[in-house]
């Protein structure tokens, strides 16, 4: 079984306590995700380069840092998260007309760029990015809110982008985000996904490091 990497999301951390809660998790998760939403592209307000610069400065936090922007368009934001020493830089593929120039812009910075998808868009979208990418985003619920229930659907884009990126000896990275949990991480995985994002499932665990080990060892079944 490859390596999965374990991100989980911030956006359901306690706001009055992030650094409290990711001391908790520190031990078990891979990446740190964060979600940067501008209530125009999604109904809701997350996030900003503030708290990325916060957790990048803080030297008792070493994690990599993931960042998904939600915003529109992304290409008037990016410049506020690129200097920051993010690690990955991703933005949904409906907010600009511009995403190679915009992708393009991103790797030049020397951050690695991703692509998200929302569940009504279809994977083949994304087929002549596929080469420049570091990262396709699978959103498995409709973006701007945490706790949702997964689409089932969007599975099928996991193993599309898994095929293609063998057939085509692509290098990009297969994360999935939303709803998922205990009962179908190791279906996301089984379909190709190298990156999983939880967010309610983790820290609405009152353990979230077990919540987190529960979900390494439901990868291995
Ligand atoms: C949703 C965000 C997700 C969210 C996932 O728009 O992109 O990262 O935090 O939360 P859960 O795991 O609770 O669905
Ligand atoms: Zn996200």
């Amino acid at each position: 079984m490859r390596k999965v990497i374990l991100a989980p999301s911030l956006l359901s951390a306690n706001p009055l306590d992030i650094a409290g809660d990711i001391e908790k998790i520190k031990g078990q998760c891979d990446w740190l995700h964060i979600d940067v939403m501008d209530g125009h592209f999604v109904p809701n307000l997350a996030y900003g380069p503030n708290l990325v610069a916060a957790l990048r400065s803080d030297e008792n936090i070493s994690l990599p840092i993931d960042v998904h922007l939600m915003v529109e368009p992304p290409e008037c934001f990016i410049d506020l998260f690129l200097p920051l020493g993010v690690d990955y830089l991703t933005v949904q593929i409906e907010a600009t007309p511009h995403a190679h120039r915009v992708l393009q812009r991103i790797r030049d910075s020397g951050v690695k760029c991703g692509i998200a998808l929302n569940p009504g868009t279809p994977v083949e979208w994304v087929a002549p990015l596929l080469p420049f990418l570091d990262m396709v985003l699978v959103m498995s619920v409709n973006p701007g809110f945490g706790g949702q229930k997964f689409i089932p659907q969007v599975l099928e884009k996991a193993g599309w982008l898994y095929r293609e990126r063998a057939v085509k000896n692509f290098n990009f990275l297969i994360e999935m985000d939303g709803g998922l949990g205990l009962e179908n991480v190791h279906t996301a995985v089984r379909y190709g996904c190298d990156v999983i994002v939880a967010g309610n499932a983790v820290f609405g665990h009152s353990d979230p490091a077990f919540a987190l080990k529960t979900m390494r060892d439901k990868i291995m079944e």
